[in-house]
């Protein structure tokens, strides 16, 4: 039993593997997220009845190990260079001048992107990864292994090429895409908790955690650029980069061979000038001599070789003073400081304002009214007061007071425990009222085309809009509105047809578009999966809200707390009233555990009637039959469970508790 289950265990690992290389490193899954979870709870399975069985370099064992309280030093065999940097053209064609007095021989160079990352170091031995490391000094770094094993682009085990390199060490930038970042720190604006200030602090911040548990839920990338294997002859830059993508490592698609240094420079023009059609960030482009024996002619300085160079980007960040700390009311009422800067020019546009995101924020960088700031602009993305320059301080520096009160409607604010916003809680604020209303009608909630911010401003002043229920009366106000300045009969009937079509979202949007604080799009198809109409929605109390995965305190609280509300119940039955969408859409969900299973229910449930618990394994793709036979595939035993119960135990099929069903139910693994 044991060799074969060896022999079935060794399959699944390289087949997972071979799923993990082309998913992560080749961006080509050949199979389903399903299909792929399924191998991966086989494996499991079969290593929890054969424990002696586990080896590191399972793909079950990315996570692992304890928190440590502080990493071992490591010395690197050879020297972790880094680059001198140029930022023109000049200098640049100063570095090939160089190159070329130093070399006897034509020679060509490699041109690639400066990850804006981590540089880090991997060791392979005999075909396993056993060691990773941070830079460091460039001599010693820290052993951070357990958290570099958790990047799933990172091979634990290389591809069988040839075993001339099953000892090797591979070196690289970690870094964090964009979206990623974003999202992130989305979450983390939700739950109150601190901002993380750009894709690079977080991704060095991240490999500096000391569990490794929590390293894995931050989605971390790697991409390889150079390669040692002792006792290889190696010829190039170039080919390594090929065999680092043979042994497993993902290697960037944009490296470039550039036989003259004109060449360079044009892939810099390139990449400077579309930097943002990249999902991460890239602060310039490293040049680097191909062949290892000129490189090796070249050697180093000091620090830094003489063979590559950085050719850095002109910087997106600039410095300016900052003028005043004003506020923002938002739709949930969240009382964003902003910072009033003396304009600046940075990343092509002129820049005045700039978030400052919370008081923590604030307080973390101690930040003071008068000091320059260094004022940051990503991609996309709204400019961020990113730090102080502190040696710039004046005398007349303030500290900064956060306001008691709302600017827009002079209440007082509240900052709840463990929180970092601070809230204007009346709900009638006019710059919620307006907020929620913008919300409900954006492209992501209702999608209710001409109603935008101008509208909406033009509506609330005219006392046509109140709430966002009013919008399903505006058809009796159509003489109203066609007498409003730049509105006419057309625009008027295209914004309430519009009004009409956005009764069909589905109701996931519809709670979406409620604006309820904490509750994101995400998380709102969550609610809707688990609660599918608005009743049941209404019914539910915090620990049931909890028992959805994804769903913590902090949501299942606001989200009790927003349908206990009065007015938020009226306005929920106004809708109701008017025809907009109020449950979700029959449609089996066919990827969780209870997908084309036969249930049998037995005995009495306690967080539920028996007809519920029916009607929510049919909606998981299940169906319920009363009487158990060998085709049962799972009985769910309440209390006080009878012959059901004892047949299921003779025919050897599985029975679910009540708390593991419920945790079946919440799609959570067994
Ligand atoms: S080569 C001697 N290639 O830039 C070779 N570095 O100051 C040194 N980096 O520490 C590294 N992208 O963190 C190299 N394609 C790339 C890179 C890259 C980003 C970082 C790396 C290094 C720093 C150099």
């Amino acid at each position: 039993m044991s060799a074969s289950a060896a022999k079935t265990i060794e399959e699944l690992r390289h087949s997972i593997l071979e799923h993990d290389y082309r998913y992560y490193v080749l961006a080509q899954p050949t199979i389903t997220d399903e299909e792929y979870d399924k191998l991966l709870r086989q494996l499991q399975d079969l290593e929890s009845r054969h424990p002696h069985l586990v080896t590191p370099d399972s793909p079950t064992q990315r996570v692992g190990g304890q928190p440590t309280r502080e990493f071992p030093t490591v010395t690197h065999a050879v020297p972790m260079l880094s680059l001198a940097n140029t930022y023109n053209e000049e200098d640049v064609r100063e570095f090939d001048r160089r190159v070329r007095e130093g070399l006897s021989a034509p020679y060509r160079y490699v041109a690639e992107l400066k990850f804006d990352g981590i540089a880090i170091s991997l060791v392979y031995e005999d075909g396993l990864l056993v060691r990773g490391a941070t830079r460091g000094d460039g001599t010693r770094g820290d052993d951070i292994t357990a958290n570099l094993r958790t990047i799933r682009s990172i091979p634990l085990r290389l591809r069988s090429v040839k075993n001339a390199f099953r000892s090797i060490e591979v070196r690289g930038e970690v870094y964090m895409r964009r979206d990623d970042f974003e999202r992130l720190n989305a979450e983390r604006e939700a739950a109150g908790e601190r901002l993380l200030i750009n894709p690079r602090n977080t991704a060095a911040g991240t490999l500096k955690l000391q569990d490794p548990q929590v390293v894995a839920t931050r989605p971390l990338q790697f991409s390889a650029y150079y390669l040692r294997a002792d006792g290889v002859t190696l010829s190039s830059h170039h080919a390594n980069l090929q065999i680092l993508r043979d042994l497993g490592f993902p290697v960037s698609e944009h490296t470039k061979i550039c036989p003259t240094i004109d060449s360079v420079i044009e892939y810099w023009r390139a990449w400077e000038a579309k930097r943002d059609s990249l999902p991460y960030d890239i602060d310039g482009i490293v040049v680097k001599v191909d062949a290892l024996a000129h490189q090796q002619e070249l050697g180093a300085i000091a620090k830094s070789p003489r063979w590559a160079v950085a050719f850095k980007f002109a910087s997106r960040s600039a410095t300016t003073r900052l003028n005043d700390i004003l506020f923002q009311v938002g739709r949930t009422g969240t009382v964003t400081p902003v910072a009033g800067l003396e304009p600046v020019f940075v990343g092509g546009s002129t820049v005045s304002r700039a978030t400052l995101h919370n008081e923590d924020y604030i307080a973390d960088l101690d930040i003071r009214i008068g000091d320059t700031v260094v004022v940051e602009k990503g991609g996309d993305v709204i400019p961020k007061v990113s730090g102080v320059v502190a040696e710039k301080r004046p005398a007349s520096a303030r500290r900064f007071r956060f306001a008691t009160r709302c600017p827009e409607c002079g209440s007082r604010l509240f900052r709840p425990e463990g929180e970092a916003n601070h809230y204007c809680e009346n709900s009638d604020c006019p710059a919620q009222v307006r907020g929620r209303i913008e919300h409900f009608a954006s492209r992501t909630a209702m999608d209710i085309e001409g109603l935008g911010e101008a509208a909406i401003d033009q509506f609330v002043d005219q006392g046509l809009l109140h709430t966002i229920g009013d919008a399903y009366d505006l058809h009796a106000q159509r003489e109203a509105l066609m007498r409003l300045e730049r509105w006419g009969k057309k625009s008027v009937q295209n914004l309430l047809d519009a009004i009409e079509a956005s009764k069909q979202r589905p109701f996931s949007r519809v709670l979406f578009a409620l604006g309820i604080r904490h509750v994101g799009a995400g998380v709102a198809q969550l609610l809707a999966r688990q609660f599918p109409t608005i009743d049941l929605l209404l019914k539910a109390r915090k620990p049931e809200l909890e028992q959805v995965s994804g769903i913590g305190p902090r949501i299942a609280d606001s989200v009790e707390r927003f349908f206990a509300d009065e007015h938020n119940r009226a306005l929920v039955n106004r809708l109701r009233a008017a025809g907009v969408t109020m449950q979700e859409e029959r449609r089996a969900d066919t990827t969780g555990p209870l997908n084309g299973k036969t249930v049998v229910l037995t005995g009495t449930l306690t967080s539920m009637t028996r007809d519920e618990a029916k009607e929510r394994i049919e909606d998981l793709g299940g169906k319920t039959t009363s009487s158990v036979s060998k085709n049962t595939d799972f009985v769910v035993a309440g209390a006080e469970a009878g012959s059901k119960l004892t047949k299921a135990r003779e025919l050897g099929v599985r029975v679910l508790e009540e708390e593991e069903f419920l945790r079946l139910l919440t799609g959570r693994r067994l």
